[in-house]
């Protein structure tokens, strides 16, 4: 039995009011922020960056942030997320030309560090620094936009991804991010994943009338 941890993610979030948003999802259940660092280079499109994770500390906000960066390159961006308050930092092992380098970057800097594999990206990245990450992200949509359909072989890589991090004997979290709802959340948990980004079906669920306006979608989850 392992624990699941529901990560909304922000890019959903109203961005003009995003203290509160992350206030109220936190107080409606949600686990960890999961924050999404888009470069207009390795994605196309752009977000937020570290400025955006200091204030968020700043505001208050203590649950642990979840860095998913999708920018190349990786490296000069790994300090500056640590000094904004990062939590968890996760790149994707293509965008980095070092990616030993990057993951005890990341460490060295006391924050949790992890890969991130997109559709069609190997899990064979994993296999010479197993000891050097506590997280793999899968995902489950190609990267850069919220609100995509899940694409479904990726079932069949998170069953994969569990059988390496099992036979590891390490403990490493398995989070699953791209087009996870309440309707197949449960199959997704089945195939292996214990950590579930969820954007679009957290925002859009926003319920006035809920004491934390999420209670009802993260109680759904
Ligand atoms: C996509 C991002 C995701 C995105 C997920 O590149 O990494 O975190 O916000 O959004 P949904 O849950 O709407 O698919
Ligand atoms: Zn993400």
């Amino acid at each position: 039995t392992r624990d699941f941890l529901i990560a909304p993610s922000i890019l959903s979030a109203d961005f003009a009011r995003l203290g509160e948003e992350v206030d109220d999802v936190l107080a409606s259940g949600a686990d960890i922020v999961h924050f999404d660092v888009m470069d207009n280079h390795y994605v196309p499109n752009l977000t937020i960056g570290p400025m955006v994770c200091e204030a968020l500390r700043k505001h208050g906000v203590t649950a642990p942030i979840d860095v998913h960066l999708m920018v190349r390159p990786v490296d000069r961006l790994i300090g500056d997320f640590i000094d904004a308050g990062a939590s968890i930092i996760t790149f994707h092992p293509e965008a980095s030309d070092h990616i030993d380098r990057s993951l005890q970057l990341i460490r060295a800097g006391g924050c949790r560090a992890g890969l991130v594999f997109n559709p069609a990206t190997p899990l064979s990245y994993l296999d010479y620094v197993m000891d050097k990450v506590d997280m793999v992200l899968l995902m489950s949509v190609n990267p850069g936009f919220g609100g995509q359909s899940f694409i479904p072989g990726t079932l069949d890589k998170l069953r994969e991804a569990r059988r390496r991090i099992d036979a590891s004997g390490r403990d490493i979290r398995l989070e699953i991010d791209g087009g996870v709802k309440v309707e197949n959340i449960a199959e997704i948990a089945r195939a292996g994943a214990d950590t579930f980004v969820a954007g679009s079906a957290v925002f859009k669920a926003r319920s006035d009338s809920d004491p934390h306006r999420y209670d009802g979608v993260m109680q759904a989850f």
